[in-house]
């Protein structure tokens, strides 16, 4: 009798490790910029070591112009983690816990020994940042829907989200993103403006 209730004083002590290590895994950060208690999203520290998925050039057309003159005026640089490029190649899909970080930064066009206009990147305007999440994570929050995390950061302060809802704020944007992206591509992905990223094609 008394070896019994032992063992089943054994047997609960172990259920109850093996729930708390179940569900400390479940807290456990599918992404590296993701608090898994709030849903917050903050831009990644390291992205700058990650690697740089592709590079927009936006040359102003408007009074800007006259005022900065002829060139390039912006730049956006993406970058995402070695690995999702990694699984991206092999699976012609971005992996749960993949990061996008859209880097805007001004930039300054003039003449150099390589050609009458070069620009340069110089500081940074800000961060728009996207984390895939395949399994429908945070379905309370207003910045998770539809396959990702959304998420727009000002430069002063890259802990905390200025965009409040991805719906309004950057779904009508990223909506022509869907012609242009490949047939065969994963629902969520056709969010992504892919194109401009021929490495994932390699
Ligand atoms: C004014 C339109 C516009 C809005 C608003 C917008 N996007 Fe985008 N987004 C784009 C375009 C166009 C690109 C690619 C070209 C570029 O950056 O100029 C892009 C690219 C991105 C990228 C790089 C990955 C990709 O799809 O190519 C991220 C990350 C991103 N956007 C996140 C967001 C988030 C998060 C929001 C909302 C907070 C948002 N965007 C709102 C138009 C927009």
């Amino acid at each position: 009798m008394r070896q019994r209730m032992i063992s089943i004083a054994l047997l609960a002590v172990v259920a109850i490790l093996v729930t708390g290590a179940m569900m400390s895994e479940d807290k456990h950060p599918f992404a590296p910029n993701v608090d898994m208690t709030t849903g917050a999203i903050r831009v990644p520290d390291n992205y700058t070591e990650w690697l740089a998925l592709g590079t927009w050039t936006h040359a102003h057309t408007d009074e800007k112009l006259d005022k900065m003159g002829p060139g390039i005026h912006e730049y956006h640089v993406v970058y995402t983690q070695p690995e999702t490029l990694a699984y991206y190649q092999q699976h012609r899909r971005f992996p749960d816990g993949a990061v996008l970080v859209k880097e805007l930064s001004n930039a300054k066009t003039m003449a150099m020994t390589t050609g009458p206009a070069v620009g340069h990147g110089t500081t940074i305007k800000g961060w728009f940042v996207l984390v895939r999440d395949t399994e429908g994570r945070f379905k309370d929050s207003r910045l998770w829907g539809d396959g990702w995390a959304w998420s727009l950061f000002n430069a002063d302060d890259p802990t905390h989200t200025v965009s409040k809802d991805y719906k309004t704020e950057c779904v009508p944007c990223h909506i022509p993103a869907r012609q242009l992206a490949p047939e065969k591509a994963v629902d969520a992905d056709k969010w992504i403006y892919s194109f401009g990223y021929p490495v994932l094609q390699k």
